[in-house]
């Protein structure tokens, strides 16, 4: 008799675990992980931090260079009051556009994470049955002025460029960003050519949204580290498949192997499920510290506890206060060109 009960027990279990793995196993085509594209990405998510907008906008800041030499921004835009920040131009190297959306600067790191344990599933995602997002991180980019000043920078890049490839890229709540950049364009834009690839992100959707997501968005990389704690946030409860945030595909996880002098980076390309179990969600996420360095390059704003900007007036002919306060610096492309060569030639300064 017990026996029975207990063979049923076990059937009924099986039977949640199946259905619930098949209806939720999200799958993804198209991701082909490439170390070179990311060791370059992460220096425009790490160069998107930089406050000071003329040498932002200029492309002369300290992390302005190396990798992503000769970039030349089209659009930069800061949500002054919310403490957004990103840009969109042109990468000559890569032939591409690139987005990148700046993570959360204006309140400590330490609060913000925090805050991600307790972060609801409390928007839809419009369109898109049964999938729910995070309101935050979804209107970061869709209710602020950012969304509008990157569409319409694409567009005019598309004008002079053509077709060309978009990378959509951001770090920690940038990564959040871009992903809801990237699903946008695609979706609403009808873009074929967009890839994203984020460092440090945290989930932002139940499993219908990252199935949906990784459907139009297939070229997505999802970059985490060791033991970074931002991926493992808001938290993923295996026991409740419907009501959890569930990562969408496909992580790469960089991990350390071997200690001391024979220690060596392991970069894992994970599993087409966005849960990985042997990947970042195999260890404990504690480390803040993880979360601020990927592939050596640091990313984090300057100093904590503070949301500003610096500008001077050589910016002045290239930015539009809205009533706000939002500052947009926009460069008219086809004239830029040809007043770069002046003006570079005159002062050695060009913009
Ligand atoms: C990886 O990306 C780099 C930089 O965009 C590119 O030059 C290279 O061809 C890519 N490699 C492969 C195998 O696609
Ligand atoms: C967008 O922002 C406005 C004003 O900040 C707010 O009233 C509105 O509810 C927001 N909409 C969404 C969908 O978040
Ligand atoms: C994407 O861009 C590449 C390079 O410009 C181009 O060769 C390719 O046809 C584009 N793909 C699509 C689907 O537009």
């Amino acid at each position: 008799m017990e026996g029975r009960i207990l063979l049923k027990g076990v059937i009924f279990m099986c039977l949640i675990a199946c259905s619930t793995a098949r209806e939720f196993k999200v799958k993804d085509q198209g991701a082909i992980y490439n170390h070179t594209l990311a060791t370059i990405l992460v220096e425009y998510a790490a160069s998107v931090y930089v406050s000071d907008l003329t040498e932002l906008f200029t492309w002369t800041c300290p992390k302005c260079n190396d990798l992503t030499k000769g970039f030349q921004i089209l659009e930069l835009i800061v949500d002054v009051k919310r403490c957004l920040q990103a840009f969109v131009g042109v990468a000559p190297n890569l032939n591409a556009i690139v987005i990148a959306f700046r993570g959360t600067q204006g309140t400590s790191i330490q609060n913000w994470i925090a805050d991600l344990y307790w972060k609801q599933l409390d928007i839809e995602y419009p369109g898109m049955e049964d999938a729910m997002v995070h309101h935050g991180f979804y209107s970061a980019y869709h209710n602020t002025t950012l969304r509008p000043g990157v569409l319409s920078a694409v567009e005019s890049a598309k004008e002079q460029y053509g077709d060309i490839p978009i990378m959509v890229t951001g770090h920690s709540m940038g990564g959040a960003m871009a992903a809801f950049c990237g699903l946008d364009l695609t979706v609403n834009y009808g873009s074929r050519n967009v890839s994203v690839m984020t460092f440090g992100q945290p989930r932002i959707g139940n499993a219908a949204f990252a199935s949906y997501y990784s459907k139009w968005v297939p070229n997505t990389i999802r970059v985490t580290h060791e033991h970074d704690i931002v991926p493992h946030l808001p938290p993923y409860y295996y026991y409740f498949p419907q009501k959890t945030y569930h990562h969408f595909p496909r992580e790469v996880w960089l991990h350390n192997l071997g200690f001391g002098l024979l220690s060596y980076t392991v970069e894992k390309v994970c599993d087409d499920s966005g849960e990985d179990p042997s990947c970042s969600r195999s260890v404990t996420g504690r480390s803040i510290k993880d979360h601020l360095t990927y592939y050596g390059v640091r990313l984090g704003g300057e100093e904590s506890g503070f949301c500003k900007i610096v500008m001077d007036d050589r910016l002045a002919a290239y930015s539009k206060v809205d009533i706000d306060g939002n500052v947009h610096l926009s460069r008219d492309f086809s004239a830029s060109v040809l007043r770069m060569n002046v003006e570079s030639n005159e002062e050695g300064w060009s913009i």
